[in-house]
């Protein structure tokens, strides 16, 4: 069968990495992909929120099956333009992909179906916000309702702060329309966990779990990122928590979403925090997490096409889904000075060592080849360095090791991804 995978970062590599595995797939395009994805997959130069020129590539390259990998063409409603065309797709309706798209629906969701959850309240008015804030405990968290790149979470000390924060996403609109609505949350403290999850509207299969580093520099300090690294599976995820999430967490989301008639098809993603009061919802997402997939796909034993076409079909609970009792762990190779400013255009070199180990992956996020045809750094998070070990302490040495073999100016990464490991 021919699959397109749309999106052009290190989870849709991570992605297209897993289709390619399957006996199924003679074909892959990826739109609009990038440098490394292009080693298993043609891609086309149609961007993401591009749903019409996406759906008449489809229809005319007679694609059996697409997968979204992106929020922003989710949550926009890429799915219901590819389903009214006849196609095939893996992912949330736009009435669906809302569980991300608006903080406030989510935050909703979960107060009126007893989904645990940071206490909230949601503004439209930035003078009721404040005056919210005069009243509340600090530290307090500030979110503007719609998607920000992963920015729009202020975590505020002071009441100045906080004001402050009010003003730049009500006032400023720092992050455009995202910032119409503000929920203003209690402040939790506890381990924070991603758990990714198949959903086929009804029936919910968990994944293996994973940890992300969101902050830029080592020991969680500097500025939040789109995520540094990851391991996987998170040793503070115990059979325990886990058997709370589902009976109060995992498949009460997915009914509350058919109930509200917003049956909930693709990935759920939950950041959990587990807080000594038990695991609560920090956030949800409607899509794998970047750079979750990099260490949870690698390690999933099943076909994935078969996985996300029991979910298309509403087979899922046919699917025995199965992970390899091993680890994984990514670390992110980043232009140095992201998340703000940082130069691009330099040449990577070593990829190559990669295509002879088993067990290594170099996952391309911004890559693309230059007019000599030479791959080179385009983006802030250039590559994903992902090993697998017998245990987490293995993984990690093993892609710490991983990321001398390739080499650009500019070169950034943490040192401490899965430092949490030393504590379990
Ligand atoms: P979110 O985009 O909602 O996941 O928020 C980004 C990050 O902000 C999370 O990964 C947490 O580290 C932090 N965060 C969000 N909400 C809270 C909260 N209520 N309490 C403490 N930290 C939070
Ligand atoms: N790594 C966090 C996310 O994908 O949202």
């Amino acid at each position: 069968m021919k699959v397109l995978v749309v999106g052009s970062g290190g989870r849709e590599h991570a992605i297209v990495t897993s289709v390619a595995k399957s006996s199924r797939v003679d074909k892959i395009y990826c739109a609009p992909g990038n440098a490394g994805i292009a080693g298993l997959a043609e891609c086309v130069p149609i961007n993401a929120m591009e749903f019409d020129k996406l759906a008449a590539f489809a229809k005319e390259k007679e694609i059996d099956f697409t997968i979204v990998g992106m929020d922003d063409p989710l949550v926009g409603g890429i799915v219901d333009v590819f389903e009214a065309e006849g196609l095939k797709v893996f992912g949330p309706k736009k009435n669906a992909a809302i569980l991300e798209g608006s903080k406030a629906f989510s935050k909703d969701l979960m107060k009126k179906y007893k989904i645990p959850t940071a206490a909230y309240e949601t503004f439209d008015d930035p003078k009721k916000a404040v005056a919210y804030l005069e009243t509340a405990k600090l530290p307090i968290v500030l979110k503007a309702d719609g998607l920000a790149l992963g920015k729009g979470v202020l975590i505020c000390n002071t009441l100045e702060e906080a004001k402050a924060g009010v003003k730049e996403i009500m006032e400023d609109k720092k992050f455009g329309a995202a910032g119409n609505y503000m929920v203003i949350e209690e402040f939790m403290t506890g381990r924070e966990v991603s758990v990714l999850s198949f959903v086929d509207g009804k029936t919910i299969q968990i994944m293996s779990s994973a940890q992300d580093h969101k902050r830029a520099k080592d020991g969680d300090q500097g500025l939040n990122t789109g995520g540094m690294g990851t391991f996987s599976p998170s040793p503070f995820y115990t059979a325990e928590v886990d058997a709370f999430c589902k009976k109060y967490i995992y498949q009460p989301t997915v009914d509350a979403m058919a109930a509200e008639g917003r049956p909930f098809t693709g990935v759920i993603f939950f950041g959990l925090m587990l807080t000594e009061d038990g695991p609560k919802v920090l956030e949800y997402n409607a899509r794998f997490g970047d750079p979750e997939a990099q260490v949870v796909l690698p390690r999933m034993k099943n076909d994935i096409i078969d996985v996300m076409e029991a979910c298309v079909d509403g087979k899922l609970d046919t699917i025995d889904l199965q992970f390899e009792e091993n680890a994984a762990v990514c670390v992110v190779l980043a232009s140095d000075g992201y998340p703000v400013a940082y130069e691009k255009g330099y040449e990577i070199t070593g990829l190559e060592k990669f295509e002879k180990q088993d067990g290594y992956y170099c996952f391309h996020a911004g890559t693309k080849f230059d007019d000599a045809g030479k791959i080179v750094t385009s983006g802030g998070r250039v590559l994903g360095v992902t090993a697998k070990g017998a245990d987490l302490k293995e993984a990690r040495a093993n892609a710490y090791a991983a990321t001398e073999w390739v080499n650009f100016e500019n070169k950034y990464m943490r040192h401490d991804i899965g430092k949490a490991i030393d504590e379990a």
